[in-house]
């Protein structure tokens, strides 16, 4: 197959890449680097890097606390970061959004804050057989402290869920379902809406992990209706130790704070504290201020280039890549749903993929390997790992092709 014609999707590619300065800086073996492991950790533009650097020169203090004009300068930044990422996601209201340190965060947060309160001995959790472990683990610590159980809705051959399976899980007991957007180890794209439509007729609150979601399409809260949702920074070419936790006004004022301290509180005595207003009231301490301002320009940046031009050059490399992959005997490709994300896992005949893994970067291609913090997923389908490809709007086809002929010649190597 050739590569298809580059103007095909309308992205101008080579003026993206020249914003990351990453992707032409840095050789790997001397080679140029082909970097697939954005499921992992995206790259920043320019745009953010400067973003980060005009704050830390011109614009750093602590935030609601100072009456000095560095202070009210950052806190106005911080609270702008705060209203476009509640455009990025579509919040209703700014309140609804809460930075987090990343999605493993918010999670955590909704498990602590929400779970602890209203999930009691005998209760059942749904969540399903895709998730990264974020999803998975505070569940379980839920389930382990309050004598609740867990629900996994099962998953096809190909990597979809088996909706008529998630739909008989719903009994009187269910009291919250937790769901990835996108499978981080295959890329499914799970059906949200629906499933949330399906949880709502049974009164059952969800929230959405879309940590692998906000990198590729365009998220909408209110079309989605779910409860909650969250995101993290660093896969949608933001910082790292920064993420967003949307909730519903309704909900989060109900919630119990998961950290104390301050800047969440409107009175503190040795008797009793108040808390702060939503969003305040889930950000105790002084927050990641830099990298919030930084996930705002990254969030920015996503919306100029645009999330149908983002969606449709991906869509074309999984689609480039995955022929291309499957032309090579002995690629085995795991997850192959006809509604995925460009993620693909695979295997070259029995080679380890940590070998893999090396071969290829020897190539100066950046894959992934392992379990991919989804162990169940690799015991779902007999593995203990998997080499995994994963590619953002900046990949081209000249990327896919050097992958393909890496694999190649690792496959020839071991026949
Ligand atoms: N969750 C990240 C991944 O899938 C680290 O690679």
């Amino acid at each position: 197959m050739n590569a298809p014609a580059r103007s095909a999707v309308g992205l101008d590619v080579a003026r993206i890449r020249a914003d990351f300065p990453i992707l032409s800086e840095v050789k790997v073996h001397g080679k140029p680097l082909v970097f697939l492991d954005n499921a992992a950790s995206s790259q920043m533009p320019r745009q953010v890097i400067d973003r980060l650097v005009r704050y830390q020169t011109h614009e750093h203090a602590n935030i609601h606390r100072g009456v000095h004009y560095l202070s009210e300068t950052a806190t106005a930044a911080y609270e702008a970061a705060r209203h476009t990422l509640a455009r990025f996601i579509n919040a209703r209201e700014e309140r609804e959004v809460i930075f987090t340190s990343n999605c493993t965060d918010g999670i955590n947060l909704v498990m602590q804050g929400y779970g602890r309160k209203y999930i009691g001995a005998g209760d059942e959790i749904i969540i399903t057989h895709l998730e990264h472990h974020a999803n998975i683990v505070p569940w379980q610590m839920l389930c382990e402290e309050k004598g609740a159980k867990l629900r996994v809705v099962p998953i096809t051959d190909s990597g979809e869920l088996m909706l008529e399976e998630y739909a008989k899980l719903f009994n009187e007991r269910t009291k919250f379902v937790s769901i990835s957007h996108v499978s981080n180890a295959l890329g499914t794209v799970n059906p949200v809406k629906a499933m949330i439509a399906t949880a709502h007729s049974h009164g059952v609150p969800v929230l959405v992990d879309g940590a692998q979601a906000a990198p590729h399409l365009k998220i909408d809260v209110q079309d989605l209706d779910c409860d909650f949702y969250a995101i993290t920074g660093h896969k949608m070419l933001g910082p790292t130790g920064i993420g967003v936790l949307y909730g519903r006004v309704a909900l989060l004022e109900k919630m119990q704070p998961y950290k104390g301290g301050g800047d969440m509180i409107l009175s503190v005595t040795f008797e009793k504290t108040t808390y702060n207003v939503i969003p305040h009231k889930f950000e105790a301490g002084t927050p990641p201020i830099a990298a919030a301002i930084g996930l705002a320009a990254a969030a920015d940046y996503m919306s100029a280039v645009g999330h149908e031009q983002i969606a449709a050059h991906e869509h074309a490399l999984l689609v480039y890549a995955t022929q291309k992959l499957q032309e090579i005997p002995g690629v085995r490709i795991i997850g192959t749903a006809p509604h995925k994300a460009a993620v693909i896992s695979f295997y070259v005949g029995d080679v380890h993929p940590h070998d893999v893994g090396t071969l290829l970067n020897d190539d100066g291609v950046a894959v992934r390997t392992g379990h991919h913090c989804a162990q169940p997923v690799m015991q779902r389908y007999g593995v203990p790992a998997t080499a995994r490809a994963s590619f953002a709007f900046y990949n081209t086809f000249e990327e896919v092709d050097v992958l393909a002929a890496s694999v190649a010649k690792i496959q020839k190597m071991f026949a």
